[in-house]
């Protein structure tokens, strides 16, 4: 894999780069205000380094999930106002992804400028499962560009055409983030400094089977809190009242119990609630003892206990998803809980993407007290899964791309 290093040793002065980002932040429902621009911070290394070595920069990202056609809710707009903040100057955004208006803008852009294209998710194509689709968006994007930088490490999970057919149709590097985020999986995944414990939260247990699999011959102990763990409590034939339940998924998690021979550990308390609110009535209750009319909302104080007791000696943490509804006051004691203890490993400590950064940054918590905190939720369970990721795979060049 060509690094970015390698493209600035080959020198970028005046070349056009199309740098693929993601920049998929969360915006506020009523004002559409940014309320999380870690994603964004996270791509400045790469534009930045472009910049300072006079390329003329062309980023390309997706926000959200539109469908297929241009809709103002997922314009990228605010996302470029930001972006020029950070890197102080004016980032301007193309009217589209790969059309007139971006072509024009493109071939306007002096040397160290950087010009964000409008959501390539505006394009049907970008998500295609028709490879000549996809190809036929790639060749637009492709035309914009001398060389193909993948940054966007939150979405090399996805085959779509500017993550993966475009790198097919340019010279192709990987960017300071993607570089990143694949040291400190591959360490993760390769020889980890022992004890290994991997803390998984969440709500739904069903998109965490494979990784669990996965995972269980690899590490010391799995620690299981959120929403997921009530289906794994389900499994010890606990009543779990009007928590979330995946009752197809209990005979799995009974089998998981079994192969882990004790390695995976479950709360001991559970925060409840009567309804699913901020004002709703809570109650403290044992993890095998949750009445029939309540639903658990977090993992308990005792709980919190037990987890830092079993991390406190770790020498490599892993954790992704919160242990509860921390968007809820009441109930974001226990992800703060463990967020904590992640923080205080001697080690290797690595927050997976998604909802565990998001946790980290909104409950105030010192970003820097981590060892890594991953922009691609998916992505790296993907990768800790050992599944094949095509925006990695594409930039192999032993891959035969
Ligand atoms: C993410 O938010 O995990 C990435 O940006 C990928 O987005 P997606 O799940 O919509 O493909």
């Amino acid at each position: 894999m060509r690094s970015l290093d390698d493209l600035l040793t080959e020198g970028v002065s005046g070349r056009r780069v199309l740098v693929r980002s993601d920049l998929n932040v969360p915006l506020h429902k009523g004002t559409g205000e940014i309320t999380d621009d870690g994603r964004i911070r996270a791509s400045l290394p790469t534009v930045q380094a472009l910049r300072d070595a006079g390329a003329r920069v062309i980023v390309a990202a997706h926000l959200g999930r539109p469908k297929g056609t241009p809709d103002p809710q997922f314009s990228l707009a605010p996302v470029a106002a930001r972006l020029g903040e950070l890197l102080g100057t004016t980032v301007p955004l193309a009217a589209d992804v790969a059309g007139q208006d971006a072509a024009a803008k493109a071939a306007a852009l002096g040397n160290g400028d950087v010009l964000l294209l409008q959501n390539v998710r505006f394009e049907a194509a970008e998500t295609s499962k028709d490879d000549a689709e996809r190809g036929a968006l790639a060749d637009r994007l492709a035309g914009l560009a001398d060389v193909y930088v993948d940054d966007a490490f939150g979405a090399v999970h996805r085959k779509h055409a500017s993550v993966f057919d475009v790198a097919l149709r340019l010279p192709h590097y990987a960017g300071r983030l993607v570089a990143r985020e694949l040291d400190v999986l591959t360490r993760l995944s390769t020889d980890p400094d022992r004890p290994y414990v991997v803390v998984l939260g969440g709500s739904k247990v069903s998109d965490k089977l494979a990784v669990i699999e996965a995972l269980l011959p690899k590490v010391d102990r799995l620690l299981v809190g959120g929403g997921m763990c009530f289906t794994f409590l389900a499994a010890q034939d606990h009543g779990v009242g009007s928590s979330l339940l995946e009752a197809d998924q209990v005979d799995t998690c009974r089998r998981l119990l079994a192969e882990a021979g004790g390695r995976i550990v479950l709360p001991v308390d559970i925060l409840c609630a009567d309804r699913f609110a901020a004002d709703a009535e809570t109650s403290l209750t044992p993890a095998d003892a949750i009445p029939d009319d309540l639903m658990g909302l977090d993992i308990g104080p005792l709980t919190v206990d037990l987890f830092t007791a079993e991390l406190v000696d770790a020498r490599t943490v892993f954790w992704n998803g919160p242990m509860g509804v921390f968007e809820l006051a009441p109930f974001a004691a226990g992800t703060r809980g463990v967020a904590e203890a992640v923080s205080a490993v001697e080690g290797l400590s690595v927050v997976g993407g998604g909802d565990s950064a998001a946790a980290v940054r909104q409950l105030g918590l010192d970003e820097d007290a981590y060892g890594h905190i991953s922009t691609g939720g998916g992505a790296s369970l993907e990768y800790l899964e050992g599944r094949e990721l095509p925006g990695l795979t594409v930039l192999d060049d032993r891959s035969g791309s």
